[in-house]
């Protein structure tokens, strides 16, 4: 599977206005969570690719580009927002349903997507499994490679 080609077909995710304010927040290192994102979902599906898990290969693009879609810097979260690692997969999850319309099982993918920090959202899909750690293993790359 060419997974640039895979991502490259949510182009009316990729391209909205709102998405694009992604390339201006950082997630981890040099990282934006704009790159951050498609690398999770290209990390994603090569985890299922290369482990022949059948996934709803739509639903995992979806949960993994919208997954830190809480749109500030996390560096300077905002007052009365809580704490960002608690926080921000619900704030995320909202805006993806505001301005994509994503279905419930997306919602929850994107939700559960700090387990086990959010102790109680816990992944209930394949693909919010998934998703869960392309993540961290994106975010630990970020960080400590440079
Ligand atoms: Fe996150
Ligand atoms: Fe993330």
């Amino acid at each position: 599977m060419n997974y640039d080609e895979e991502i490259k077909k949510y182009s009316s995710i990729l391209e909205n206005e709102k998405y694009k304010e992604l390339e201006n927040y950082i997630a981890h290192g040099r990282t934006t969570t704009y790159k951050h994102s498609i690398d999770v979902a290209k990390l994603s599906l090569k985890i299922a690719d290369k482990l022949k898990i059948n996934v709803n290969k739509d639903e995992l693009v979806k949960s993994a580009l919208l997954h830190d879609l809480f749109l500030y810097d996390w560096h300077h979260t905002p007052k009365g927002m809580g704490l960002h690692g608690y926080t921000h997969s619900k704030t995320a999850a909202e805006n993806a349903k505001k301005i994509f319309g994503i279905n419930d099982r997306v919602y929850a993918n994107i939700l559960s997507h700090m387990w086990p920090l959010n102790i109680t959202k816990i992944p209930k899909t394949k693909e919010g499994i998934l998703l869960c750690i392309a993540d961290k293993i994106c975010s630990i790359k970020e960080t400590f490679i440079r």
